[in-house]
């Protein structure tokens, strides 16, 4: 047994940094058990400057479970289709948004992967591969420590209720974590599929862990079920104004070879996006989600 690594909390105290992982040879059995202990502990880690070359981002994700595929073919690496790219490049169609006027590429506020889907994803693992010399930065929430941090009151409040989600491709739809006036420059190119609206409690019981944490991704956020929205909006409104405070925040600034893991069923993040002309490149694994949160309406 050769445990080389140390996880230290992160500054801020939301997520954990990983020192020491030697990713030049494979991860063996006693190493892959310990880092998915940190992975549960902390829900955020990151591994700094290590993620050099797609083998090495391979090698680590495939210590948290079996990959995904993404459906979306254009996006996948060549020879490696478990790994996609995400680029802005300016002379790319990108989707731009103005935000209180500035405009910003690649930016998506708070959100979970796939919450408009029964079953999100377990996690992922970005890795930056070209950071841009302005902006740029992803932010990750840790909802169990904003659900612990709730009042008794509260947590008896929202026992048993379920938020609706649907698919939002337009950020100017948004109903719910409007930080900002939201103007559209120019929307791209890309075909989003329909999907229907699903039902999540809005407290999910973690089925490793058992910890207990907030399901509210604002972007996709459309009401509560079986509720008035004057009587629901508010009720998702006073949720949404503690997670989002930034109590339960980390914000990463990027170096190139940075990897960040996250448990995609214990957290939101936001891409903070960059001023047009700035490219970014970042790749990213998925490890599939087989646990059911939530039912289709
Ligand atoms: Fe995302």
């Amino acid at each position: 047994m050769d445990m080389e690594f140390e996880a230290k909390p992160l500054a801020g105290g939301i997520g954990a940094e990983v020192v020491g992982l030697d990713l030049d040879r494979e991860i063996d059995e006693a190493t892959a058990r310990a880092l998915n202990d940190v992975w549960l502990e902390y829900a955020i880690v990151l591994f700094r400057r290590i993620g050099t070359s797609n083998e090495r981002h391979l090698r680590l994700s495939r210590v948290f479970g079996e990959l995904e595929v993404h459906p979306v073919e254009s996006i996948r690496l060549e020879g490696t289709p478990e790994i996609i790219r995400l680029a802005q490049k300016g002379d790319q169609n990108q989707m731009t948004y103005y935000f209180d006027g500035e405009p910003v590429v690649g930016r998506i506020p708070f959100h979970t992967d796939l919450i408009y889907t029964t079953t999100p994803n377990r996690g992922a693992i970005l890795r930056m591969v070209e950071r841009p010399a302005l902006g740029g930065e992803t932010g990750w929430i840790d909802t169990a420590e904003a659900y612990d941090a709730l009042t008794q009151a509260q947590k008896d409040r929202i026992d048993g209720l379920e938020a609706r989600f649907d698919f939002v491709s337009d950020l100017r739809k948004m109903r719910f974590g409007r930080t900002h006036e939201i103007e559209i420059a120019d929307f791209g190119n890309i075909d989003y599929p329909e999907f229907p609206d699903v039902a999540h409690p809005l407290v999910w019981t973690h089925p490793i862990s058992g910890r207990k944490s907030l399901s509210l991704s604002p972007v996709q956020l459309i009401d509560m079920v079986g509720m008035d929205r004057t009587e629901g909006d508010p009720i998702l409104e006073e949720l949404l104004n503690h997670t989002l405070d930034g109590r339960f925040t980390y914000l990463h600034e990027w170096e190139d070879g940075d990897m960040i893991l996250w448990d995609n069923w214990r957290t939101m993040h936001t891409a903070r996006g960059a001023p047009p002309g700035y490219d970014r490149v970042v790749h990213r694994t998925t490890m599939k989600g087989e646990h059911q949160t939530g039912r289709l309406i």
